[in-house]
Protein backbone atom coordinates (compact mmCIF):
# COMPACT_ATOMS: atom_id res chain seq x y z
CA UNK A 1 0.00 0.00 0.00
CA UNK A 2 1.06 3.54 -1.16
CA UNK A 3 1.90 5.84 1.43
CA UNK A 4 1.09 9.80 2.05
CA UNK A 5 4.29 11.73 1.53
CA UNK A 6 4.84 15.03 1.85
CA UNK A 7 7.88 15.48 -0.15
CA UNK A 8 5.90 14.18 -3.03
CA UNK A 9 3.26 16.49 -2.69
CA UNK A 10 5.73 19.64 -2.73
CA UNK A 11 7.42 18.25 -5.40
CA UNK A 12 3.82 17.90 -7.33
CA UNK A 13 3.02 21.41 -6.20
CA UNK A 14 6.27 23.33 -7.79
CA UNK A 15 6.12 21.15 -10.99
CA UNK A 16 2.86 22.17 -11.54
CA UNK A 17 3.01 25.69 -10.41
CA UNK A 18 6.02 26.28 -13.23
CA UNK A 19 4.23 24.42 -15.56
CA UNK A 20 0.87 26.36 -14.94
CA UNK A 21 1.49 29.30 -17.09
CA UNK A 22 1.95 27.53 -20.86
CA UNK A 23 -0.23 24.67 -18.78
CA UNK A 24 -2.67 25.13 -21.82
CA UNK A 25 -0.59 25.03 -24.73
CA UNK A 26 2.07 22.31 -23.47
CA UNK A 27 0.51 19.29 -25.01
CA UNK A 28 -2.70 18.98 -27.80
CA UNK A 29 -4.52 16.64 -25.57
CA UNK A 30 -5.41 19.70 -22.96
CA UNK A 31 -7.98 21.42 -24.96
CA UNK A 32 -8.19 18.64 -27.85
CA UNK A 33 -12.26 19.01 -28.19
CA UNK A 34 -12.94 15.78 -29.18
CA UNK A 35 -11.46 14.62 -25.71
CA UNK A 36 -12.90 16.35 -23.80
CA UNK A 37 -16.33 16.00 -25.32
CA UNK A 38 -15.88 12.66 -24.62
CA UNK A 39 -15.53 12.95 -21.28
CA UNK A 40 -18.73 15.12 -21.33
CA UNK A 41 -20.73 12.85 -23.15
CA UNK A 42 -20.16 10.04 -20.95
CA UNK A 43 -21.03 11.92 -17.29
CA UNK A 44 -24.69 11.87 -19.24
CA UNK A 45 -27.40 14.67 -18.47
CA UNK A 46 -26.71 17.74 -15.97
CA UNK A 47 -28.12 16.45 -12.66
CA UNK A 48 -26.66 19.25 -10.36
CA UNK A 49 -23.40 19.53 -8.99
CA UNK A 50 -19.74 17.54 -10.59
CA UNK A 51 -16.77 17.89 -8.86
CA UNK A 52 -13.86 17.67 -11.33
CA UNK A 53 -10.65 16.56 -9.29
CA UNK A 54 -7.15 17.26 -9.85
CA UNK A 55 -8.80 20.15 -11.91
CA UNK A 56 -5.68 21.86 -13.31
CA UNK A 57 -6.24 25.12 -15.70
CA UNK A 58 -10.17 23.39 -15.44
CA UNK A 59 -10.57 22.56 -19.04
CA UNK A 60 -13.27 19.55 -18.82
CA UNK A 61 -14.93 21.21 -16.10
CA UNK A 62 -15.54 24.16 -18.20
CA UNK A 63 -17.19 21.62 -21.04
CA UNK A 64 -19.14 20.57 -18.44
CA UNK A 65 -20.42 23.78 -17.43
CA UNK A 66 -21.57 24.65 -20.39
CA UNK A 67 -23.57 21.46 -20.55
CA UNK A 68 -25.14 22.55 -17.23
CA UNK A 69 -23.66 21.07 -14.60
CA UNK A 70 -22.76 23.15 -11.60
CA UNK A 71 -18.94 22.38 -11.47
CA UNK A 72 -16.82 22.49 -8.86
CA UNK A 73 -12.70 21.94 -8.67
CA UNK A 74 -10.23 20.71 -6.34
CA UNK A 75 -6.39 20.59 -7.45
CA UNK A 76 -3.57 20.12 -5.42
CA UNK A 77 -1.66 23.35 -6.58
CA UNK A 78 -1.88 26.99 -5.94
CA UNK A 79 -1.62 28.28 -9.20
CA UNK A 80 -3.68 25.77 -11.02
CA UNK A 81 -6.43 26.88 -8.18
CA UNK A 82 -5.35 30.27 -9.73
CA UNK A 83 -6.31 30.11 -13.45
CA UNK A 84 -9.55 26.93 -13.05
CA UNK A 85 -10.93 29.89 -10.15
CA UNK A 86 -11.49 31.78 -13.22
CA UNK A 87 -13.97 29.66 -14.31
CA UNK A 88 -15.93 27.72 -11.65
CA UNK A 89 -15.33 27.52 -7.79
CA UNK A 90 -12.00 25.66 -6.86
CA UNK A 91 -10.36 24.53 -3.38
CA UNK A 92 -6.72 23.91 -2.79
CA UNK A 93 -6.53 20.50 -1.70
CA UNK A 94 -5.66 16.50 -2.04
CA UNK A 95 -7.75 14.14 -3.91
CA UNK A 96 -7.05 11.76 -0.80
CA UNK A 97 -8.34 13.77 1.49
CA UNK A 98 -11.13 15.75 -0.68
CA UNK A 99 -12.79 18.62 1.25
CA UNK A 100 -16.67 18.57 0.27
CA UNK A 101 -19.17 16.31 2.38
CA UNK A 102 -20.35 12.21 1.98
CA UNK A 103 -22.82 11.54 -0.14
CA UNK A 104 -22.55 15.65 -2.16
CA UNK A 105 -21.92 14.81 -5.69
CA UNK A 106 -23.83 13.06 -8.54
CA UNK A 107 -20.61 12.92 -10.80
CA UNK A 108 -17.15 13.33 -9.85
CA UNK A 109 -14.57 13.36 -13.09
CA UNK A 110 -10.83 12.86 -13.16
CA UNK A 111 -8.69 13.88 -16.01
CA UNK A 112 -4.93 12.62 -16.08
CA UNK A 113 -3.98 12.37 -12.89
CA UNK A 114 -4.37 9.15 -11.45
CA UNK A 115 -0.73 8.55 -12.01
CA UNK A 116 -0.18 10.95 -9.41
CA UNK A 117 -2.13 9.68 -6.54
CA UNK A 118 -2.40 7.21 -4.03
CA UNK A 119 -5.13 5.23 -5.23
CA UNK A 120 -6.69 3.23 -2.63
CA UNK A 121 -6.87 6.56 -0.60
CA UNK A 122 -8.42 8.39 -3.86
CA UNK A 123 -10.68 6.09 -4.50
CA UNK A 124 -12.03 5.39 -1.25
CA UNK A 125 -12.71 9.40 -0.97
CA UNK A 126 -14.43 9.43 -4.63
CA UNK A 127 -16.55 7.02 -3.03
CA UNK A 128 -17.62 8.67 -0.10
CA UNK A 129 -18.85 11.99 -2.10
CA UNK A 130 -20.20 10.31 -4.96
CA UNK A 131 -24.08 10.80 -4.29
CA UNK A 132 -26.21 7.26 -4.45
CA UNK A 133 -26.26 6.19 -8.10
CA UNK A 134 -23.35 8.93 -8.83
CA UNK A 135 -20.80 8.64 -11.84
CA UNK A 136 -17.04 8.75 -11.75
CA UNK A 137 -15.51 9.31 -15.41
CA UNK A 138 -11.92 8.43 -15.18
CA UNK A 139 -9.38 8.93 -18.07
CA UNK A 140 -5.52 8.78 -18.82
CA UNK A 141 -3.01 7.85 -21.53
CA UNK A 142 -2.14 4.58 -21.59
CA UNK A 143 -0.24 1.95 -23.95
CA UNK A 144 -2.06 0.72 -26.69
CA UNK A 145 -1.30 -3.25 -26.22
CA UNK A 146 1.29 -5.43 -24.55
CA UNK A 147 3.29 -4.71 -27.82
CA UNK A 148 4.32 -0.65 -26.48
CA UNK A 149 3.48 -0.93 -22.59
CA UNK A 150 7.45 -1.72 -21.44
CA UNK A 151 8.77 1.29 -24.09
CA UNK A 152 6.04 3.74 -22.85
CA UNK A 153 6.21 3.00 -19.61
CA UNK A 154 10.15 4.01 -20.17
CA UNK A 155 9.08 7.17 -21.68
CA UNK A 156 6.93 8.07 -19.02
CA UNK A 157 9.80 7.41 -16.19
CA UNK A 158 12.32 9.77 -17.82
CA UNK A 159 9.38 12.77 -18.22
CA UNK A 160 7.79 11.99 -14.80
CA UNK A 161 10.00 11.39 -11.87
CA UNK A 162 6.80 11.80 -9.60
CA UNK A 163 5.24 8.88 -11.38
CA UNK A 164 2.96 6.47 -8.22
CA UNK A 165 2.11 3.91 -10.96
CA UNK A 166 2.02 3.53 -14.52
CA UNK A 167 -1.06 2.24 -15.60
CA UNK A 168 -2.49 0.31 -18.56
CA UNK A 169 -6.65 -0.19 -18.89
CA UNK A 170 -6.27 -3.29 -17.44
CA UNK A 171 -4.72 -2.27 -14.02
CA UNK A 172 -7.51 0.70 -13.79
CA UNK A 173 -10.24 -1.70 -14.15
CA UNK A 174 -8.68 -4.06 -11.97
CA UNK A 175 -8.27 -1.33 -9.04
CA UNK A 176 -11.54 0.65 -9.76
CA UNK A 177 -12.98 -3.08 -9.41
CA UNK A 178 -10.60 -3.64 -6.10
CA UNK A 179 -12.40 -0.09 -4.54
CA UNK A 180 -15.78 -1.90 -5.25
CA UNK A 181 -16.65 0.35 -8.66
CA UNK A 182 -18.62 -0.90 -11.32
CA UNK A 183 -17.34 -0.37 -15.04
CA UNK A 184 -20.56 1.18 -17.18
CA UNK A 185 -18.83 1.70 -20.40
CA UNK A 186 -15.24 2.12 -21.41
CA UNK A 187 -14.25 4.58 -24.37
CA UNK A 188 -10.73 4.79 -25.98
CA UNK A 189 -9.59 7.87 -28.24
CA UNK A 190 -6.25 8.92 -30.26
CA UNK A 191 -4.83 12.13 -30.01
CA UNK A 192 -1.93 13.21 -32.26
CA UNK A 193 0.89 14.52 -29.36
CA UNK A 194 4.33 16.71 -30.43
CA UNK A 195 6.65 15.34 -28.53
CA UNK A 196 9.12 18.26 -29.10
CA UNK A 197 6.28 20.66 -28.05
CA UNK A 198 5.40 18.90 -25.13
CA UNK A 199 9.10 18.95 -24.12
CA UNK A 200 9.29 22.62 -24.72
CA UNK A 201 6.73 23.26 -22.52
CA UNK A 202 8.40 20.96 -19.75
CA UNK A 203 10.43 23.88 -17.72
CA UNK A 204 10.52 21.65 -14.52
CA UNK A 205 12.93 19.01 -16.58
CA UNK A 206 16.67 19.76 -17.55
CA UNK A 207 17.50 19.79 -21.21
CA UNK A 208 19.41 16.50 -20.92
CA UNK A 209 15.73 15.05 -19.68
CA UNK A 210 14.04 16.91 -22.85
CA UNK A 211 16.14 15.45 -25.49
CA UNK A 212 16.36 12.05 -23.72
CA UNK A 213 12.35 11.54 -24.03
CA UNK A 214 12.63 12.75 -27.93
CA UNK A 215 15.09 10.41 -28.33
CA UNK A 216 12.99 7.58 -26.55
CA UNK A 217 10.53 8.16 -28.87
CA UNK A 218 12.20 8.80 -32.03
CA UNK A 219 14.51 5.44 -31.23
CA UNK A 220 11.68 3.48 -29.78
CA UNK A 221 11.41 -0.62 -30.92
CA UNK A 222 9.25 -1.01 -34.10
CA UNK A 223 6.20 -2.14 -31.99
CA UNK A 224 6.06 1.33 -30.64
CA UNK A 225 6.92 3.56 -33.58
CA UNK A 226 3.84 1.35 -35.70
CA UNK A 227 1.42 1.73 -33.09
CA UNK A 228 2.20 5.60 -32.12
CA UNK A 229 2.87 6.06 -35.52
CA UNK A 230 5.92 8.07 -34.92
CA UNK A 231 6.41 10.84 -37.62
CA UNK A 232 9.98 12.54 -37.36
CA UNK A 233 9.23 16.18 -39.37
CA UNK A 234 12.42 17.66 -39.60
CA UNK A 235 13.17 18.63 -36.30
CA UNK A 236 9.53 18.08 -34.95
CA UNK A 237 8.44 14.31 -33.28
CA UNK A 238 4.90 13.44 -33.92
CA UNK A 239 3.08 10.62 -32.16
CA UNK A 240 -0.17 9.50 -31.22
CA UNK A 241 -1.37 8.46 -27.34
CA UNK A 242 -3.78 6.41 -26.52
CA UNK A 243 -6.32 7.57 -24.30
CA UNK A 244 -8.86 5.76 -22.27
CA UNK A 245 -12.09 7.08 -20.50
CA UNK A 246 -13.74 5.05 -18.26
CA UNK A 247 -17.52 5.60 -16.88
CA UNK A 248 -17.85 3.90 -13.34
CA UNK A 249 -19.95 3.78 -10.83
CA UNK A 250 -20.43 2.99 -7.09
CA UNK A 251 -22.84 1.22 -5.36
CA UNK A 252 -24.04 2.75 -1.82
CA UNK A 253 -25.78 0.70 -0.04
C1 LIG B 1 -1.54 16.50 -15.78
S1 LIG B 1 -2.43 17.68 -14.85
C2 LIG B 1 -4.10 17.42 -15.43
C3 LIG B 1 -4.98 18.62 -15.21
C4 LIG B 1 -6.45 18.42 -15.60
N1 LIG B 1 -7.00 17.26 -14.96
C5 LIG B 1 -6.61 18.30 -17.10
O1 LIG B 1 -6.94 17.19 -17.55
O2 LIG B 1 -6.43 19.29 -17.83
C6 LIG B 1 -2.48 16.94 -13.24
C7 LIG B 1 -3.10 17.83 -12.17
O3 LIG B 1 -3.26 17.04 -10.98
C8 LIG B 1 -2.96 17.86 -9.85
N2 LIG B 1 -2.64 16.93 -8.74
C9 LIG B 1 -1.63 16.07 -8.66
N3 LIG B 1 -1.69 15.35 -7.53
C10 LIG B 1 -2.81 15.76 -6.86
C11 LIG B 1 -3.43 15.39 -5.64
N4 LIG B 1 -2.93 14.44 -4.85
N5 LIG B 1 -4.57 16.00 -5.28
C12 LIG B 1 -5.09 17.01 -6.06
N6 LIG B 1 -4.54 17.41 -7.21
C13 LIG B 1 -3.42 16.79 -7.63
C14 LIG B 1 -1.81 18.73 -10.34
O4 LIG B 1 -1.64 19.88 -9.55
C15 LIG B 1 -2.25 19.03 -11.77
O5 LIG B 1 -3.02 20.19 -11.86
Amino acid sequence: MEKYCLDDEIKIKEQFSVRCPKFDISANWITDNALICAHADLAGKPKGEALELCCGTGQVGCALKTKGWAVKGLDICDSMVEVSSRYFPVLQGRVEKIPFETSRFPLVVCRQAFHFLNIQEALREIARVLAPRGVFVLSLTVPFSGEDSKWLYEIHRIKQPLLKKFYTTQDLIRALKEAKFSIIKIKNLKVRESVTRWMKYAPELTRQTREKVIAAVKNAPEPYKRLHNVEVRGKEVLEDWNWVILKTAFRKI
